[in-house]
């Protein structure tokens, strides 16, 4: 095997390569009149084109070269003949590795519904749409180890397995060797958890925050990148039950400097993926051009993938409190003809549909929403100094709003202060006995400090302009679903 060649190599070096024998191999796009094969690697988002005279071929090898059949060539590399490709191989000798009988292969060379590929996640990777995604999500993983890596920050493992609610919020896979149909019980009835594995209830992680806290306490900056689990029962195109997130978290930050932070890296990720991918990004946009021809204007994007991507990369976010956002949306026209669905009152939480009015009408750009109501957010979080001018409590926490997806980052300046926090988790039902160590880093050698979270499927979702969340994750995980 070791004689392949690959075929961006052919495809994007092929002066070296012009007038010899080389070996490709791949799976087949599309074969045309008994002649063309468009045969791909995975390598490129371009197919290698492989001609093949079929009166030197045996027809009954010829005849399993079906979509997606997997092949070996051997043939002369030469400057092609028709237009659409530079180079092509002339077949001098062809090996089925992998048959895909069409009678019982379940995809086909045309459009099929994202619904049912999702049904066939091990084949969908095979896809012009799926590899240029997978691609791509690779690439923002690059980018996000070497954008900390470049700026002296250690990665950091923070654990999967806990027995701590990061995010206090409840919503919680639990992780048991217990027979859960009978479970030992104490004498007064209590699931016995002494007997469990690790001899008290745990839980697959929400977040690696806290763990990550410990860490920027000693190294200064760290941050994590790790599957997270949730259980929250959320059928939308914005949530999956495990996902990936990105926890940088910094000893000396304040809110101002994690909004910073947050900014400069989202714009690097977005770069780097404009830099490295065009022929990707070409693709997926040309892919949704197509989807959208037959909506009205008004449900049309209002920029191309890669147009909308320099904007966010090339333009300052916005940067306002939640007491602005209040306001503004308050004052907005689907607020006063009763076009949103929920209340917009200081206090309550904003909806998808609030944050998406704010990024894709109001600003039409990335925001940056801040100061929120201390008994909407989580515990953690630090306590802003009282302001007469805002109806109640605030903390310093961050919310980063993309258009199209909604929330993509969500983070705070932690709360050092022992006292206030202790107090903080009292008003909010957390028990102390669970986050004693949590405790103890606020009593010795505590510091000012922030980070925040990037949900990682949200930015390839946005990056790849991926409608579902469900299609840029290999093998999503939602309420009912947990096929591969
Ligand atoms: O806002 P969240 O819940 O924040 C935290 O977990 C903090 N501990 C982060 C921190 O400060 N270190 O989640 C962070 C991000 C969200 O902004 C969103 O992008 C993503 O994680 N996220 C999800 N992505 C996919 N499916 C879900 N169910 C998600 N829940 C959150
Ligand atoms: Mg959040």
């Amino acid at each position: 095997m070791s004689k392949r060649t690959e075929i961006k190599t052919v495809l994007t070096e092929y002066t070296d390569l012009l007038g010899q024998e080389v070996t490709v191999m791949g799976w087949v796009r599309s074969f045309r009149s008994n002649r063309f094969i468009a045969l791909n690697d995975g390598t490129s988002m371009n197919t290698l084109q492989v001609v093949v005279d079929f009166e030197q071929f045996d027809e009954a090898v010829l005849k399993k070269v079906t979509f997606h059949a997997c092949i070996k060539v051997t043939g002369k590399l030469v400057e092609s003949q028709g237009a659409g490709q530079d180079v092509e191989v002339l077949a001098e000798s062809l090996e089925i590795l992998g048959e895909a009988n069409p009678e019982q292969y379940p995809m086909q060379p045309k459009a099929q519904s994202m619904e049912f590929m999702r049904e066939k996640a091990h084949f969908r990777m095979r896809t012009n749409t799926f590899t240029a995604v997978f691609r791509i999500r690779h690439g923002v993983a690059y980018a996000i180890h070497k954008y900390f890596n470049d700026n002296g920050y250690f990665y950091l493992h923070t654990p999967i397995i806990t027995g701590s609610d990061a995010e206090g919020a409840g919503e919680m896979f639990h992780v048991t060797t217990l027979d859960v149909g009978n479970p030992p019980r104490t004498e007064d009835g209590q699931v016995d958890w002494s007997q469990d594995f690790f001899e008290k209830p745990t839980n697959l992680t929400v977040s690696g925050q806290l763990q990550a806290e410990i860490g920027a306490l000693a190294l200064g900056k760290v941050y994590t990148f790790g599957p997270t689990f949730r259980a929250e029962n959320s059928n939308t195109s914005r949530h999956l039950a495990e996902f990936w997130m990105i926890e940088p978290e910094i000893a000396f930050f304040d809110i101002f400097d994690n909004m910073g932070l947050a900014e400069d890296f989202c714009k690097y990720l977005i770069r780097h993926i404009l830099d490295n991918y065009p022929d990707e990004l070409d693709f997926l946009d040309q892919r949704i051009q197509n989807q959208e021809k037959n909506l009205p204007k008004e449900q049309r994007r209002p920029m191309g993938l890669t147009e909308t991507l320099r904007f966010v990369a090339d333009n300052d976010f916005e940067r306002i409190t939640y007491t602005e956002a209040v306001r503004i949306l308050r004052n907005s026209k689907p607020y006063k003809k009763g076009k949103f669905e929920y209340d917009v009152e200081w206090g309550k939480d904003l909806q998808a549909e609030h944050e998406r009015y704010l990024v894709e009408k109001h600003f039409q750009k990335p925001v940056i929403v801040r100061d929120y109501p201390a008994s909407i957010k989580a515990f953690y979080m630090r306590l802003n100094e009282e302001n007469p001018e805002v109806p109640g409590r605030t903390v310093a926490a961050m919310d980063v709003l993309f258009p199209g997806i909604g929330e993509v980052i969500g983070g705070s300046q932690r709360e050092e202060r022992y006292e206030v926090l202790v107090q903080r988790m009292h008003d909010m039902g957390i028990p102390e006995e669970e986050l004693w160590w949590y405790l103890e880093l606020r009593k010795f050698g505590g510091c000012p400090h922030a980070g925040f979270g990037l949900g990682f499927e949200r930015m390839v979702q946005f990056i790849t302009g991926m409608g579902n969340i469900r299609d840029v994750i290999g093998f999503p995980r939602t309420p009912g679903n947990a096929e591969f």
